[in-house]
């Protein structure tokens, strides 16, 4: 049976996700993110978390050789740091505040949490690469998470 892609974008979007913005550098040493909700922990010991490439991005190959990123959780007042990065272009980064830990990826600030990693797989799937990390360094504060549902941004609700 040929699954028809709208149908299974819509049926895989019902599964609701946090937000996050995939960091590293190029081979220049220039800053690189994007807006990706692909994350996902994958091993406690060692730490390993993963997260999904499309093939298709102008951030692609930076990933693929950097051997480092970060991934930056964003937090319920982000909209616009999501929408900024979910937008090719070098405007991204403008106004964008962030520093370095033990390696180069960028940090952003004022995030949920970071996790700083060492790349360690890159497996080819699809039209999309999975890329594990082990977690170098992490932070976190309070607050609420920014939620992806349906193909929109959605907020906790409490009860
Ligand atoms: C909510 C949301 C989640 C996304 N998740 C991913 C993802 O997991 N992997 C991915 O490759 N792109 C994902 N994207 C798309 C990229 O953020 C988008 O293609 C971005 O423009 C890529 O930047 P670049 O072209 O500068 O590399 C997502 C976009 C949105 C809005």
């Amino acid at each position: 049976m040929s699954i028809n892609p709208k149908d299974f974008r819509n049926t895989v979007g019902l599964f609701a996700t946090g937000i996050t913005v995939i960091t590293t550098v190029d081979e220049n040493g220039k800053a690189i993110g994007l807006t990706a909700n692909s994350f996902t922990s994958v091993s406690l010991n060692p730490p390993i978390i993963l997260v999904c490439i499309d093939r298709a991005v102008t951030s692609f190959s930076a990933f693929q050789t950097a051997g480092e990123f970060a991934v930056n959780i964003l937090g319920s007042e982000q909209t616009e740091l999501s929408n900024k990065f979910a937008t090719s272009g070098d405007e991204k980064w403008l106004g964008v505040e962030f520093e370095t830990w033990t390696g180069r990826a960028p940090i952003l600030l004022n995030c949920l949490a970071n996790i700083e990693c060492q790349t360690r797989e890159i497996h080819e799937s699809g039209d999309h690469i999975i890329i594990t990390g082990e977690v170098k360094s992490l932070a976190s504060k309070d607050g609420n998470p920014l939620l992806y549902w349906r193909g929109q941004y959605a907020q906790l609700k409490s009860t």
